[in-house]
């Protein structure tokens, strides 16, 4: 009986889903603390690829309950979408699925500014347009349309007109953007119907289960290093990715939580702006984003890819309190002659190893590799730590101590049975 957290360690797209759907066998709940549709988590059911964006991904397991918690923005209109693209498989959501009556909504409008914000300025996120910024800035300046809002039609369709108009007044949409919000708001309504069924109290439901003493398992989006307050701002999200936002965005005290896994990419990518230190733009960045098919499972763009960063992973650990790693897509590096492995950064003809010291002067440093050679052989499928190849054993416990935590699952594949427990 235990509380698990499953947290991103980069920049996002590190196979969340995939641990969380292995690790949900046996869990109660799958809850989300944070993030919205911005999320694309891969999931695999009867051979079927299947891409969540807010509902858990503890989904396929039959009598898990997944609740997407208060430190969610929550859209109303993906979320029906999503709802019939997971029943089209044969899943069942029947009593499984539980919306926090404190989780902000997110609208067309907010789409649309996020969209808008993106158009005009000089200095783009590459946000996935999903209009989760906007959301969380109402959420602050405490002006958010919130899921007990979707209960009461009147109040919501008053709220709604404040909203429009407040943007209308303060964004210069052309007049076909103006249509195309007043159109979707309508289809909005009609899906707030819907999602209205599944607000609850969520928070009763997480600590009764938790006092019965049923698996938890939380499931973050994105990753530590696009952690508004941890990550490489701006650009980053606009929520706490990392650990630090379960007890905000579900209200559970993280003296609750017993294991914090931290799930890091055997290389790095990343989708969006901002700087990437270990970002490659030769043929081995194109191999990887090729074979390791890196591109976004919400917006389909191509990620960035680059050798794993040691510095920014370990940070990571220290900001998440990791107390295991589940390494992925380690069957990628199979391919390559050789492998690089990122110790420290040069700036300034110094070097360091504390990612803190050089976040706001990430474009600055040069990382320093330490070379591996690879294996050259398939570990896809694989699933026992022995079985693997010597030089990936020395890889894989390399990062390991490096980053001073223990490496306790290998994904081998994108199956579901692709892994090694150790
Ligand atoms: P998430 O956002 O962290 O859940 O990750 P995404 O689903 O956005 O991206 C991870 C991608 O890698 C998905 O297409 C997964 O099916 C795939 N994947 C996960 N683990 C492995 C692995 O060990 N090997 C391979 N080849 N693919 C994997
Ligand atoms: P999962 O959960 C990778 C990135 C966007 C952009 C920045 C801000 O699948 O790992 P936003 O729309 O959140 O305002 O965009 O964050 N981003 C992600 N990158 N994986 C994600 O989610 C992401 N969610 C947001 O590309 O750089
Ligand atoms: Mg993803």
């Amino acid at each position: 009986m235990s509380i698990k957290a499953i947290i991103g360690g980069q920049w996002g797209d590190e196979g969340k889903g995939k641990i969380v759907d292995l690790l949900s066998q046996n869990s109660h709940i799958v809850a989300r603390y944070q993030g919205g549709a911005n999320a694309g988590h891969t999931v695999y059911y009867n051979d079927s690829k299947l891409v969540l964006h807010q509902i858990p991904s503890g989904i396929l397991r039959k009598d898990c309950k997944c609740i997407l918690g208060n430190g969610m923005v929550v859209d109303p209109i993906a979320l029906v979408e999503e709802i019939n693209m997971v029943k089209s498989h044969g899943v069942s959501i029947d009593n499984k699925i539980f919306l926090a009556l404190n989780a902000h909504i997110v609208t067309p409008i907010h789409k649309s500014i996020d969209c808008y914000q993106e158009s005009i300025t000089e200095k783009k996120i590459g946000t996935t347009g999903r209009g989760i910024g906007p959301t969380y800035v109402n959420k602050y300046d405490r002006v958010g349309i919130r899921a007990l809002d979707l209960l009461d039609e009147q109040k919501l369709k008053n709220k709604i007109e404040t909203s429009l108009s407040k943007a209308l007044n303060t964004y210069k949409f052309d007049d076909s953007e103006i249509l195309k919000i007043k159109e979707q708001l309508v289809g909005f309504m009609e899906c707030c119907k819907d999602v209205s069924q599944y607000v609850s109290d969520t928070f009763t439901i997480i600590h009764n289960q938790s006092q019965n003493g049923d698996n938890i398992l939380i499931e973050g989006a994105q990753g530590t290093l696009l952690d508004i307050d941890h990550g490489t701002y701006p650009y980053v999200t606009s929520s706490n990715a990392s650990s630090s936002g379960i007890s905000t965005g579900l209200g559970l005290p993280m003296t609750k939580v017993d294991n914090i896994v931290g799930i890091l990419k055997a290389y790095t990518t990343r989708v969006g702006e901002g700087p990437f230190p270990t970002e490659l733009f030769d043929e081995d960045g194109k191999k990887l984003q090729d074979i390791g098919k890196e591109y976004g499972a919400t917006t389909g763009r191509p990620r960035r890819c680059g050798w794993f960063d040691g510095v920014a992973a370990k940070y990571s650990s220290l900001v998440n309190g990791f107390t295991e790693i589940a390494l992925t897509k380690l069957d990628i590096l199979d391919n390559f002659d050789s492998i690089k492995f990122c110790t420290g950064y040069k700036i300034n003809n110094q070097t360091t190893k504390a990612f803190s010291e050089v976040l706001h002067n990430l474009d600055n440093v040069e990382p320093i590799y330490t070379t591996f050679e690879g294996w050259r052989t398939p570990t896809t499928g694989i699933e026992t730590f022995d079985e693997l190849p010597d030089k990936t054993k020395i890889y894989i416990n390399f990062i390991s101590e490096f980053i001073n935590t223990p490496i306790k699952i290998i994904s081998t594949g994108p199956g579901r049975n692709q892994i090694i427990k150790l």
